[in-house]
């Protein structure tokens, strides 16, 4: 792993344009968008370098947060001067991904689903010159070069051997989360883009433990969507690196109305890192957890119990699957 900071200026960022320029020519580039930092940032990089001759294809799998497809959507068509294509394909993920408990098998179905729908998009654009793809340091890190695996990272891995392309740019390969946030901000980026909590390529699917289903998705918005709005209403959306909420695969019972109830269990997790190869747990206060708990087991429907993960990173990784 990379120890020394690459400092990130508008040098920096007026070499990546150069560079892609050059690179690119009058060439057309493919861009997958995932509605993450990386994904956004490094879109962001290529607008600008290429244009109009940049495509962007946004596959809405149907993992994502609440309203999260939409504000993707607008996102792009506020900040970007490129083609944009969104492609609604949530019950092809969530058919494929029926009955799967294990962790890594959800993660290749998901990997494999989303190459096949990005792949049929790009049929239709015929052949392009560039693909680019919006890998990190870390990713390259941790998925197994110089280091054991930990787990298979998706974002368009796998994606050169179906698309028609002439070359791969990874423009953000040499940087880490915080160095790809102080690039945004140097392309002018929004903060609420800029500083958005990192967002794992599989979406909610590393989230939601066993099987997928779509009720269990929504119960898990809903949960994580409050908990986002208590965090951000006490000031510490920009002070927390990741935080989210989980829905396990545990029913437990509870009390409403005086009668017994049986439902789920969520998890609530909140870390601080710097480029999430380690993490400690965020020591939110307690009567913000009480009023969150308070919140989640009375507004989400079938939720008993709400816990906080109070483990750091290492022994436990930041997502749960
Ligand atoms: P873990 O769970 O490995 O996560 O401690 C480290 C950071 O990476 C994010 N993450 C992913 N990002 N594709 C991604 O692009 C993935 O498959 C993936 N899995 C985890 C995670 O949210 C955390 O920020």
């Amino acid at each position: 792993m990379r120890t020394e900071r690459i400092t990130i200026d508008n040098a920096y960022a007026e070499a990546s344009i150069a560079k892609i320029k050059s690179t690119v020519g009058n060439g057309r580039a493919l861009c997958a968008l995932s509605g993450g930092v990386d994904s956004t940032v490094c879109a962001a990089l290529m607008s600008r370098a290429i244009g109009q001759n940049l495509v962007c294809i946004f596959v809405d799998t149907g993992l994502m947060r609440l309203n999260e497809g939409d504000e993707v959507e607008k996102l792009f068509h506020d900040n970007f001067n490129s083609q944009f294509i969104r492609i609604h394909a949530e019950d092809r993920f969530l058919s494929k991904l029926a009955g799967i408990t294990d962790p890594e098998t959800k993660r290749k179905i998901i990997g494999e689903e989303f190459i096949r729908v990005f792949e049929e998009e790009a049929k239709k654009l015929g052949a392009v010159d560039f693909l680019v793809q919006g890998t990190i340091y870390p990713d390259i890190a941790e998925s197994g070069v110089g280091q054991a695996l930990v787990k298979s990272h998706h974002n368009v891995g796998g994606l050169p051997d179906v698309i028609d392309f002439k070359e791969i740019i990874e423009p953000l390969r040499d940087l880490y989360k915080d160095e790809v946030r102080a690039l945004g901000t140097t392309l002018g980026m929004p903060d609420t883009l800029v500083h958005r909590q990192p967002f794992p390529g599989p979406g909610l699917a590393v989230r939601v433990i066993g099987e997928i289903t779509k009720p269990k998705l929504d119960t898990l918005r809903h949960a994580d969507h409050i908990f986002r709005e208590e965090i951000a209403r006490a000031g510490l959306s920009t002070k927390i690196w990741q935080y989210f909420a989980i829905i396990t695969d545990t029913k437990t019972v509870g009390m409403q109305n005086n009668a017994r109830t049986y439902g789920n269990v969520i998890a609530l997790r909140a870390v601080h890192s710097t480029d999430a190869t380690s993490a400690q747990v965020a020591h939110l206060p307690y009567d913000l957890l009480a009023t969150i708990v308070e919140r989640i087991t009375t507004e989400v429907t079938g939720c008993t119990r709400v816990v906080y993960d109070v483990t750091p990173k290492p022994p436990a990784t930041i997502e749960w699957e």
